[in-house]
């Protein structure tokens, strides 16, 4: 267990719960006053507008990772986000040369629920990539391949791809972080999205038959025969996102169907049938920005998470935004942070008893700092 998390009391939370939105907002912006720079809060973009109201920084992950990485004045971060951003953070402000400038202070980073975890992350775990390593190397030089993890993974998967020579991408910078892999090794083992990992090759001319697929389930190989191992340019963990996966090429259709000229734009955890059919597709980040620099009157059908995508729709009423599925996809861990379980956070570190902190091993740390920092000198 690379994270340890020191819990309040669960009798605690209740008298939150209780409380009206008004209430806690005024109580979360007290406490932001009173701590000022030494508290820095973090969100990401699909976080509800509730709390991302009261975020000092908000975006995706790779921002997010720089601000993390950035932060000098603060004592606290508060990430409003999934665990595996806060553990990224923790590792990030309390890198070495962060805590030398600090005379030795870490920065205290919270989860505010810590049942906010992430599907993706947990479809790949420590003993099953070390079990595929180790039968990799049964049949292929271990040495021509480069570890990549997407940043959705536990800290003990990034420290992993650091002590075999991998790195870390997000999705805004996985077609450098490739690039950056194949100067070094012919062949890239990629965790633990699928979708972003085929997506971002098929780009740059792998096919998918150098892209075979390994289920950590399948006791043989993962499923493929030595040979497809052998030719392979990728291989392919299957993970996926559950809200992602739901958007379809059916859905890509009806929307072009109904309004001729509509542009699709989504995000890269799509599958390929989504992303072959989509004028644009890319991270939370460029998702935002495209819509910010397209001209009043354009029609977008959007697949990412419904919150962000609800968000784009209020701040720019001049376009025409519709969601892309016609059932609800949403990150429920993400929603799993209201503004009791903030507010609950916040009040436990003013009174000096921090509730959910994310405190990842030195080891760990160690190792997945240094595919970490390979990720932000490629981008
Ligand atoms: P980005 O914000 O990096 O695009 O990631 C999306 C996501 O699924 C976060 O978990
Ligand atoms: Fe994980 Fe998908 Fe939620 Fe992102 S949207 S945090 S990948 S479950």
């Amino acid at each position: 267990m690379s994270t340890t998390a020191f819990s309040a009391s669960a009798f605690e939370l209740p008298p939150y719960k209780s409380l009206s939105n008004e209430e806690l907002s005024q109580r979360i912006e007290g406490v932001r006053s009173r701590l000022g720079e030494r508290l820095l809060l973090l969100g990401h973009h699909y976080q509800q507008d509730e709390v991302i109201a009261h975020c000092d920084l908000r975006g995706d992950s790779y921002q997010l990772s720089q601000m993390a990485a950035g932060s000098s004045a603060c004592e606290s971060i508060v990430f409003c986000g999934v665990h595996f951003m806060a553990e990224t953070a923790d590792i990030l402000a309390n890198r070495p040369e962060k805590m030398e400038e600090r005379s030795g202070r870490r920065v205290t980073v919270m989860l505010p629920d810590m049942a906010a975890g992430c599907s993706m992350a947990d479809m790949a775990a420590i003993e099953q990539v070390e079990n595929a390593w180790e039968d990799l190397g049964e049949i292929i030089d271990n040495s021509d391949i480069t570890p990549v993890t997407y940043i959705n993974s536990a800290a003990s998967l990034k420290a992993f791809c650091g002590k075999h020579g991998g790195i870390v991408c997000t999705s805004s910078n996985a077609a450098a972080v490739l690039e950056w892999a194949f100067a070094r090794t012919s062949r890239v083992l990629f965790f633990p999205d699928q979708h972003l990992g085929r997506n971002t090759a098929l780009k740059m001319g792998i096919t998918n038959d150098q892209m075979p697929v390994w289920n950590p389930f399948e006791s043989d190989l993962g499923g493929n025969t030595e040979e497809a191992l052998q030719q392979s340019k990728v291989i392919l963990w299957q993970g996926h996102c559950s809200v992602h996966q739901m958007f379809t090429a059916a859905h890509v259709h009806a929307f072009r169907e109904q309004y001729p000229g509509i542009k699709i734009l989504v995000h890269p955890e799509c599958m390929q049938e989504v992303n072959d059919l989509a004028d644009v597709s890319g991270s939370t980040g460029k998702i935002i920005q495209t819509v910010q620099q397209a001209p009043a009157g354009t029609q977008w059908a959007i697949g990412t998470e419904l919150h962000l995508v609800n968000r784009l729709k209020a701040e720019h009423p001049e376009q025409q935004i519709h969601f892309l599925s016609p059932v609800v996809c949403m990150c429920a861990t993400m929603y799993r942070i209201d503004l009791a379980h903030l507010c609950w956070t916040l009040e436990n570190l003013e009174a000096g008893t921090p509730v959910n902190v994310i405190e990842v091993d030195d080891e760990t740390t160690r190792w997945s700092l240094t595919a970490l920092e390979r990720m932000l000198e490629v981008h």
